[in-house]
C-alpha cells in the first residue's frame, strides 16, 4: 500500500517537508509506502471553473503538475496534504493545486483516507488545518487523526524537528493512517464493499 503526500511550500525541503518526511518515515516502519510529491515553485493555476474537465476527465490546464498528481492518486491508498501557514490559511498555491486535482479528478480520492499537516512559525495552524480537511469531508474520504491536531512549528527550514511534540503528534499520525489502511484493506479482503452513495439532489439553496 501507498500513501501520495504533497508539499504545498515552494520550498522542496523545508519545514512542510520534514513534517511529512516524519510522516512517510513512521509509515515505512509500518509497512506503508510513501511518496512526497513536491509542488514546486513553478506557477500553479488556479481553477478558472470552465467545467471542460467533466468532459476530458482531467483539468484542461496541463502545464502544471496537477494532472500528474492525479494520476499518481489514482494509485495511491492514502493521502496526506501539508501546507505552509501564510496569512493563517494554507499557501495559496496548494489552494489551486488541490481545487483543480479534486474538481477534475474526484474520483480518484473518494473512500481513501485522508489527514492534513499545517506547519507555521506560530499561529493559523488550526484554520490552515480545518481548511485543508475540507476537501476530505466532500470527497467521501475518512480523516485519519493523531494526538494532537497535526501541526508542527518552525520558521526557517531545520526548525521543525525540533518542535518534538509535534514530531510525535506525525509518527501518531502515520500509526493511526497506517491502521485504518489495514483495516480497510482487511475489509475489502472479507468482502465488505464499498458504501452505495445516493445522488441526485443538488437544491443550490434554490430549490
Ligand atoms: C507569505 C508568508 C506568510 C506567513 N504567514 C504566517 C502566519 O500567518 N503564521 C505563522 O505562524 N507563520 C507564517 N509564516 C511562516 C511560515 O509558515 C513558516 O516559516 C513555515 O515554517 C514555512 O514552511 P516551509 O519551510 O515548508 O515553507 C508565513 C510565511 C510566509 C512566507
Amino acid at each position: 500500500m501507498k500513501v501520495l503526500m504533497l508539499n504545498g511550500s515552494a520550498k522542496s525541503q523545508g519545514n512542510t517537508y520534514r513534517a511529512l518526511y516524519e510522516v512517510g518515515e513512521q509509515l515505512k516502519k509500518e509497512g506503508i509506502d510513501y511518496e512526497i510529491f513536491q509542488i514546486g515553485a513553478d506557477p500553479i493555476r488556479d481553477c478558472i471553473g470552465c467545467g471542460q474537465c467533466g468532459a476530458k476527465g482531467c483539468c484542461i490546464f496541463d502545464d502544471d503538475k496537477v494532472n500528474e498528481f492525479v494520476e499518481k492518486a489514482k494509485e495511491a491508498d492514502g493521502f496526506v496534504f501539508g501546507s505552509p501557514v501564510y496569512y493563517a490559511h494554507p499557501s495559496g498555491r496548494i489552494l489551486s493545486f488541490l481545487d483543480r486535482a479534486f474538481y477534475s479528478g474526484k474520483k480518484a480520492f473518494e473512500y481513501k483516507p485522508g489527514a492534513s499537516v499545517a506547519v507555521a512559525r506560530r499561529g493559523g495552524t488550526s484554520a490552515t488545518f480545518d481548511v485543508l480537511n475540507k476537501y476530505f469531508g466532500i470527497s467521501q474520504m475518512p480523516v485519519a487523526g493523531s494526538t494532537y491536531w497535526n501541526l508542527v512549528h518552525g520558521r526557517v527550514p531545520g526548525e521543525a524537528e525540533h518542535d518534538a511534540e509535534g514530531m510525535q503528534t506525525m509518527r501518531n499520525l502515520a500509526r493511526n493512517l497506517a491502521w485504518m489502511l489495514k483495516c480497510f484493506e482487511a475489509g475489502k479482503a472479507a468482502g465488505v464493499a464499498l458504501p452505495d452513495t445516493e445522488r441526485g439532489n443538488q437544491t443550490n439553496f434554490i430549490r
